[in-house]
């Protein structure tokens, strides 16, 4: 098998993915007219223009600017189904998503209306498409804590639901220190942990995000690798990162794919993993990405499937499972 070939046959797990970043331009006019909300764009081709990012806070706005077409318990299951959809082209065959319910709590929409509407389509994934997935609660970082309070309180009823709690949005100067009384909160609730950290910040938040939030995982955490003590930490403790390949590209957090450091990360022990965060809007899905980086630093078969296999063991299903997907990849010559 060639490495396309392989790439599009290994299950996979994807572990960062924002719901609300797999609003694609075609879905959000439909939902917008529906709903009867105007956009600022005129048409799908004015919206995809409108993708040009320089920064993170650049995207950011107009993530938020096309989330806020989401009213009803459908519109969440249509945007939450669509991404299912990827997922069963590019063989993801396991998903933990993130959600931000501030982005629609804040615009009076219900906490129920969006769980019961991403529930319902994780739901009709696992029966109609076999694909198994975990919701995570993501706070807003440029919120306040007591903000994340109140969300962490909202989704208590929801428990049973939410597998754990991340933390996302502007990283500059809203570092993991700021929630570490939010995250002891959700821990004793028995949420899982996981927090961005070292996106566009410095390598000092992954080790506020290890020491303070104590983290399961850390998201992105690519510049990591500036602090030569933190690597070995995150080796020793096989602490994953999930690492985001087009959206750092796209993102300006590097210039050019032939300079990004996953393989390097990988060849030096940390356990590094290939997601797609935002795929709608940086030009690609789980497989885009790996092809990305196969291209560009010449992954060989091996790294390839060391990055498949490092999703499932990085993952929040049982040890049973990850052996079985684990043995898939291994499998595959
Ligand atoms: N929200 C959605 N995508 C994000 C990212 N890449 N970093 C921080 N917050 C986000
Ligand atoms: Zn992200």
């Amino acid at each position: 098998m060639n490495q396309i070939e392989l790439i599009r046959a290994m299950p996979k797990a994807e572990l960062h993915v924002h719901i609300e970043g797999t609003f694609e331009p075609e879905l959000m006019f439909q939902i917008a007219q529906r709903n009867q909300i105007e956009l600022p764009y005129k048409s799908v081709e004015e919206i995809k223009q409108a993708y040009n990012f320089h920064n993170l806070q650049s995207f950011l706005d107009i993530y938020y600017a096309g989330a806020n077409v989401l009213i009803k318990e459908q519109d969440f299951y249509d945007l939450a189904w669509a991404y299912f959809e990827k997922c069963a082209e590019d063989n993801v065959i396991h998903t933990e998503m993130f959600f931000d319910p501030q982005t629609h709590t804040d615009r009076g929409v219900a906490f129920e209306t969006v769980i019961h509407g991403l529930k319902r389509a994780c739901d009709d994934a696992q029966t109609k498409l076999n694909i198994s997935s975990h919701l995570i609660m993501c706070f807003l970082r440029h919120l306040s804590e007591e903000a994340a309070f109140e969300t962490l309180e909202q989704a208590l009823p929801y428990k049973n639901l939410i597998i754990g709690v991340g933390l996302d949005s502007s990283e500059l100067g809203h570092p993991p220190s700021k929630f570490e009384r939010v995250f002891a909160k959700a821990k004793a609730e028995g949420f899982l942990l996981v927090a961005h950290a070292g996106e566009e910040g410095p390598a000092e938040y992954v080790w506020e995000a290890l020491d303070l939030l104590k983290v399961n995982r850390i998201d992105h955490g690519v510049r990591s690798e500036e602090d030569d003590v933190l690597m070995q930490r995150l080796i020793d403790e096989k602490m994953p990162l999930t690492v985001c390949p087009l959206s750092n590209l796209k993102l300006c957090v590097v210039d050019d794919m032939a300079q990004h450091n996953i393989r390097r990360l990988l060849e030096k022990g940390v356990h590094v993993t290939v997601n797609s965060d935002d795929p709608s809007y940086f030009g690609g899905y789980m497989n885009d990405n790996f092809i990305a980086i196969m291209e560009a630093l010449n992954l060989d078969n091996d790294e390839l499937k060391r990055l498949a296999i490092n999703s499932f063991e990085a993952s929040f299903i049982s040890d049973e499972m990850k052996k079985v997907y684990i043995d898939q990849v291994n499998s595959l010559k």
